[in-house]
């Protein structure tokens, strides 16, 4: 399977990966080919492989697929194994580098039978683009305005049929039909543990990185249950583990690089650990709205949503409610201070006097 990118101008496909950084680089060595090789989302993955199997036997096309979650979990990865699955190529863009329909109409006019168009943060698309897609998803087709002024008319063209890949971390954000135009829609989740110690086992094996099991295994707590963050951190450590060690990662390896890097026992990282800190001493716990954390913090408010919190929620930290954020019991007492509200026995909040 080929992989193409497509860069800031229409139907510029730069082949293979030459404008990546070394981090894409580092991840493309890792990323899973198969399903079989593919660790964790095992209701997606059993769900695809059935889909993948039917397209191939009626010899159509995968039905357009979405997926969407916080970032690092493996969009892109599973993208480009359903492209690699059906015997095809994936041709890769994004919603802010689609800047004019003509940017999408000329890749869909390029594409061949049976490909995968995947379009990252789609979410992002702007409205005259994404109108374009509409008719290209479902009826194969897109409508070119040609001339200009009062002689200005439409021409459909027909286009290969391909199957569009969105990939978004905000699916609420997506319009209604560009929604429902998908034909499989997958959210993907915050993996286990023992999922990220398998992932960090198989990296390092693909390294050829010595790290002990019970060192993968306490690393495996500190990922934020994130393949990407997890294959960051093995890096990390082999950086450790090479310069102020013996060159094999060991617990002592991993409990002293962590702490280098702020990551605490709960794989809390800097902006966690900061952003629970404003909520908790700048703010009384909360609650506090979005832009007010944004600028306590100076970072910007995506990444606030899209990044930091979906952890902190799952991990039981933070609430989101109608009022704005709040920090949980659990936050105080992992940041060691002292809540000044307990919950009573109706869900209220109490102060403490
Ligand atoms: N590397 C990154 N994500 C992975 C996954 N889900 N399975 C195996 N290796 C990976």
């Amino acid at each position: 399977m080929a992989i193409e990118e497509h860069g800031a101008s229409a139907g510029n496909f730069t082949t293979g990966q030459t404008t990546s950084t070394e981090t894409e680089q580092f991840e493309n060595t890792l990323r899973p080919k198969t399903f079989d090789d593919y660790i964790g989302q095992a209701d997606v993955k059993r769900n695809l492989k059935v889909f993948v199997q039917a397209a191939k036997k009626r010899e159509e096309t995968l039905e357009h697929t979405v997926f969407y979650g916080p970032p690092g979990l493996g969009k892109t990865t599973l993208s480009m194994i359903l492209a690699h699955e059906m015997n095809s190529q994936l041709r890769i863009t994004s919603g802010p580098a689609l800047e004019k329909p003509g940017d999408l109409a000329a890749i869909l006019t390029n594409l061949k039978e049976g490909e995968f168009l995947f379009i990252d943060e789609i979410h992002r698309l702007r409205m005259p683009v994404e109108e374009i897609l509409y008719s290209a998803m479902e009826d194969f087709a897109i409508d070119l305005v040609v001339g200009k002024g009062p002689s200005a008319r439409t021409m459909r063209l027909d286009i290969p049929k391909f199957t569009l890949i969105g990939a978004t971390t905000r699916f609420s954000m997506l319009a209604g039909p560009l929604r429902d135009r998908f034909g499989h829609v997958e959210k993907l989740r915050f993996y286990e543990a023992p999922e990220i110690q398998e992932i960090l086992t198989r990296s390092a094996k693909i390294l050829d990185i010595e790290i002990e099991t019970s060192a993968a295994e306490k690393l495996s707590y500190c990922a934020r249950r994130t393949p990407r963050i997890a294959n960051r951190l093995l890096r990390r450590m082999r950086d450790f583990a090479e310069i102020q060690h013996e060159g094999v990662i060991t617990d002592t390896v991993v409990e002293q690089g962590l702490k280098s890097l702020s990551i605490d026992e709960k794989g809390l990282d800097y902006s966690d650990q900061d952003y629970l800190k404003n909520l908790c001493e700048k703010f009384g716990g909360g609650p506090v709205g979005l832009s007010t954390m944004a600028a306590a913090m100076g970072e910007e408010e995506n990444t606030i949503e899209e990044v930091i919190e979906p952890f902190l929620i799952m991990e039981g930290f933070i609430q989101k409610t109608p009022r704005g954020r709040i920090v949980t019991d659990l936050a105080w007492s992992h940041l060691g201070l002292k809540s000044p509200v307990t919950q009573n026995q109706n869900g209220g909040q109490t102060i403490m006097l």
